[in-house]
């Protein structure tokens, strides 16, 4: 058996006719009298291995009928091409080792669990193949993240994790004590983004932001991954371009290398083949209408106390889909009202109730997965922002700056990761996007 090459099951493909080692666990055995179906995991993927009683002789054969889900194992055997089914192989076994103990009864069995007792044994539930393919998902994106910003001029600039001011409004800081001093899990990098595009002209950040949000929700984490491209001599259209670029070729590159997974997770792929430029754009006040249109029908059909949309006020995740579904592919919705935005965002000079700044919405009612929009390059302006906040203008001291020393109009945006593969896997819960999720109730394993 030493001398056969050890192979991954990713590999098979290049081995048919030939005989291989593979070693990883067994995920799953049935049996029938002389044949046992061995399937075996390997980190890469499964292989059914079939076992005849036959070839093995008794000794083998009865040490392969006592081994346990999740035991680790070594197989040996000829690589077949299924005879029907493409891409799909098997391994004849000759061989077979145990190497390691026998497992004990395996906590995540076949048999449906409550999504609670998954939680608790995340560890071990990312062996599953569900999880297997929602993870390889999201090393795409992150993959493909990446290469959209390196391949198009961007210089990565990572922002610190503590920091000494809030990016996105006081109510979800995470406090900690910094050599006694008070430091925030940082919310956003965008603030040092902004001094990055003065530095590089074109700058992202990729990293875990935290926000103590303290409702549960299907779409919020305590602990996130949000990548943040800022460019200068951008403008809110510029940001929506980019945007919409950066979203297309995300979705192209899953669709190009994780068929097989999308196909596990039973994602409806032709959604994802509709994520086309160009993204309808529509103003916050054209949304209001198209709410109000909405809830003008619900009351003649005489569904009692539906007023209309209150101009000013955010849209709720309910709003979000009722205007998301109406388009095939993501929408974005441009210039909220001011009041409802984060300190930063630069006021439309036509009319100044106004933001320039952007929401990308997924379609099919996956909410939010892009905020962005130009910034304010005034000093005084933003001075006033700051205060109108009640943020402490000590901790921004050196954000004013940014102003002071050669201002600039500049634009950006923040993608969440696991909104994002929440969304291209097609899941209701982001708490699967992630290999150990944080959120109000979890803080393990
Ligand atoms: O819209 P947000 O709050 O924007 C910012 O933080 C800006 N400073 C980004 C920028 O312009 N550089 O967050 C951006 C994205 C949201 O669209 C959403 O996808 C994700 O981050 N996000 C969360 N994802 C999971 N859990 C949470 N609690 C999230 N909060 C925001
Ligand atoms: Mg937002």
């Amino acid at each position: 058996m030493q001398d056969l090459p050890v192979i991954a099951t990713s590999d098979l493909s290049a081995h048919v006719g030939r005989t291989v080692t593979l070693r990883g666990w067994l995920y799953h055995k049935r049996s029938s009298g002389k044949l046992h179906f061995i399937e075996l995991r390997d980190g890469f993927g499964t292989v059914q291995c079939v076992m005849a009683r036959g070839d093995v002789g008794d000794d083998v054969f009865s040490a392969a009928d006592k081994v346990t889900q999740e035991s680790v194992i070594e197989v040996s055997g000829e690589v077949k091409a299924h005879p029907k089914r493409a891409g799909v192989f098997e391994v004849a076994a000759s061989g077979f080792r145990l190497l390691g103990p026998t497992v004990g009864e395996y906590p995540i069995s076949p048999k449906e669990h409550g999504t609670d007792f998954l939680m608790d044994h995340r560890h071990l539930w990312l062996r599953s193949r569900r999880q297997h393919a929602i993870l390889r998902v999201r090393h795409t994106i992150i993959q493909a993240i990446r290469d959209f910003f390196d391949g198009r001029g961007f210089t990565l600039v990572d922002a610190p994790i503590f920091t000494p001011n809030a990016c996105e409004g006081t109510s979800t800081l995470f406090e900690t004590d910094y050599h006694g001093d008070k430091a925030y899990l940082t919310q956003s990098g965008q603030l040092y983004m902004e001094a990055a595009a003065a530095a590089f002209g074109k700058a992202y950040c990729f990293g875990p932001t935290f926000r103590a949000e303290k409702s549960k929700t299907r779409r919020h984490l305590a602990e996130f991954w949000m990548v943040e491209p800022e460019v200068a001599f951008m403008d809110l259209d510029g940001d929506m371009d980019l945007a919409e670029d950066f979203l297309c070729f995300i979705v192209e590159r899953v669709l190009e290398r994780r068929r097989p997974e999308l196909a596990v997770l039973e994602r409806d792929v032709g959604k994802l083949e509709a994520v086309k430029k160009p993204f309808p754009r529509i103003r916050y006040d054209e949304a209001v209408a198209l709410l109000n249109e909405a809830r003008a029908e619900k009351r003649k059909a005489g569904e009692p106390g539906v007023p209309d949309f209150p101009w000013g006020e955010d849209l709720g995740g309910e709003d979000e889909t009722i205007l998301s579904s109406r388009y095939d592919r993501p929408l974005m919705i441009h210039r909220y009202p001011a009041e409802v935005k984060a300190f930063y965002m630069k006021r439309d000079p036509a009319d100044a109730r106004l933001a320039l700044c952007v929401d990308v919405l997924a379609p099919e009612g996956y909410g939010e997965v892009i905020g962005g929009g130009q910034r304010e390059d005034d000093l005084a302006t933003l001075e006033r922002a700051i205060e109108t906040h009640k943020l402490p203008p000590e901790a921004f001291r050196w954000y004013l700056d940014l102003r002071r020393y050669g201002t600039f109009p500049h634009a950006g945006f923040g993608l969440g990761v696991e909104r994002s593969v929440a969304w291209i896997c097609g899941l209701p819960h982001v708490r699967e996007t992630i290999p150990f999720p944080r959120m109000l109730n979890r803080l393990a394993p």
